[in-house]
């Protein structure tokens, strides 16, 4: 969870969640306890086996002698499958990730499944995964079990062959008697370690293709700077204030495995408590350009610098001082108090600035018509508010943080004429306090911006006042 949380957010963007889940859960559980404790268990089998057979030496090397030529040659045979072992745990990890995905698809899209009427669809492919999984463990088990009953006969078919065998050769029989009880006496010991061991080495392959996935993961992680103490990070870095001016100098951004840039040689300037405005069409790059303003995408070129300090040596200062409105919020399946009071502790919420919050967003009468008030339950993903209210209570999260920038990206777009008003006013009140930047389509909602950046294929083709930009634009059309 550690690296996961503090990962860059390109990592994220082509990672399943299925796998991240599986991972955190699934993988780490079976690194507790089919790699660890089996390591542990075999160095423990190992240790019995050698001392047993040291005894057994002592007292009749060449019974020993020829029991290894049988149990050898064993070993070897249940090496020749280790692939497939590989192979059923692949099969395993992939197909338990697949289960999880297909479930989170088939019941995250639950009103889409629902009228497209594709839910036989997601239960196929829920199944069809199950079937692998089941498959995969059937195949496993079976194997890893079939070593005990083979070396049990075989062991069994040994000491009955070398007794005959040396009863055919005139043993005596008392002498013959005292050698066999140890021998018996020693398998008791023996055949268990000697099956948990082959077992043991069973699940290891088996284990060994989640542990490079988890592996791989952590190694990737490992690279990334974020991953440090937040303590460490913020004593060694200059920490980042805002007061006069914020400039963009020529940011050029491409997406991983993409070929073409979606931001192009950005330059902007913005200073303390004026508002931008970001305007284009569907796809000409305002989100991602917010996102690299956020801090959440690193540019390949160009730097962000505040008061003259680059935002990239301490990038947790930086995201403290801003609130982010996205385009579709993220509710958590919890109250309203804590969906606004994102990741604040229930004792450590401010009711004043929880109150200023709501008032501001236009959230006061939707709250008071709720059952329990602020204790009401959003269910998940806030499936019990409408489009509106849910981005209201977007709204009130960041105005409750009180950050010095706020950026709204497409905040308003869900809300009725009437209540865009009232929240555009309330935001409108907060700038010349607040810094901010808009990204909107209704133009309406950027009329009071102090400057308008119009963007088209990641570039700014048009900047200025809302009458230079826009006015203008209306008039030529
Ligand atoms: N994760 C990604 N990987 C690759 N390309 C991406 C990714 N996210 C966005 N893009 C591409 O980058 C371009 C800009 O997308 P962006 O989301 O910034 O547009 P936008 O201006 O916010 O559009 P809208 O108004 O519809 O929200 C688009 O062409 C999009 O396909
Ligand atoms: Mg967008």
């Amino acid at each position: 969870m550690n690296g996961y949380i503090n990962a860059d957010y390109t990592f994220h963007l082509d990672k399943n969640s299925a796998q991240v889940i599986q991972n955190i859960i699934g993988t780490t559980d079976s690194f507790a306890n089919c790699i660890m404790s089996t390591m542990l268990t075999s160095v423990a089998n190992s240790i019995n086996i050698l001392s047993i057979s040291v005894l057994l030496c002592i007292v009749n090397p060449w019974a020993v002698a020829s029991l290894l030529f049988v149990v050898i040659p064993l070993f070897f045979l249940f090496n020749f499958f280790k692939d497939k072992m590989r192979f059923w745990g692949k099969e395993l990890y992939e197909a338990n990730q697949g289960i999880i995905r297909s479930i989170n698809h088939g019941l995250g899209g639950f009103k889409e499944t629902r009228i497209i009427g594709c839910g036989e669809y997601f239960e196929r492919e829920t199944i069809d995964q199950a079937i692998r999984f089941a498959n995969a463990s059937i195949a496993f088990y079976a194997f890893k079990l079939s070593p005990r009953f083979i070396i049990e006969t075989i062991l069994v078919m040994f000491l009955v062959a070398f007794t005959s065998i040396l009863l055919l050769l005139g043993q005596n029989i008392q002498q013959l008697s005292s050698i066999l009880s140890i021998f018996a006496l020693a398998s008791i010991r023996l055949i268990p370690a000697f099956t948990n061991l082959t077992n043991g080495l069973s699940v290891l392959r088996n284990s060994s293709y989640d542990l490079n996935q988890l592996y791989s993961d952590l190694k990737e992680l490992e690279k990334n700077p974020n991953l440090k103490p937040i303590e460490r990070a913020s004593i060694t870095k200059e920490k980042i204030d805002f007061r006069k001016e914020i400039i963009l100098d020529s940011i050029t951004y491409r997406y991983p495995n993409v070929s073409k840039n979606a931001l192009n040689e950005i330059s902007l300037t913005l200073s303390k408590g004026q508002s931008i405005a970001l305007i284009g069409q569907s796809g000409a790059g305002k989100t991602t350009l917010v996102d690299v303003i956020l801090g959440l995408l690193t540019p390949q070129q160009g730097d962000i610098k505040v008061d003259g300090i680059s935002i990239y040596g301490n990038l947790r200062s930086w995201q403290n001082l801003i609130g982010y409105i996205p385009q579709s919020i993220f509710l958590i399946d919890d109250t309203i108090e804590k969906n606004i009071a994102f990741g604040v502790p229930e004792n450590e919420i401010d009711q004043q600035r929880l109150d200023k919050a709501i008032q501001a967003a236009q959230l006061s009468e939707v709250i008071e018509n709720l059952p329990n008030g602020l204790k009401t339950r959003v269910g998940e993903r806030g499936v019990m508010l409408s489009g509106g209210q849910r981005q209201r209570v977007g709204i009130a999260r960041a105005l409750y943080h009180e950050r010095e920038i706020l950026v709204l990206d497409e905040a308003t777009s869900a809300l009725d004429n009437e209540t865009e008003q009232l929240v555009t006013e309330a935001i409108k009140s907060l700038s010349g306090v607040k810094t901010t930047i808009i990204i909107a389509h209704r133009l309406t909602t950027v009329e009071h911006c102090d400057r308008i950046y119009m963007l088209e294929k990641g570039r700014i083709v048009k900047s200025g006042s809302y009458q230079e930009v826009v006015l203008k634009e209306q008039a030529i059309r």
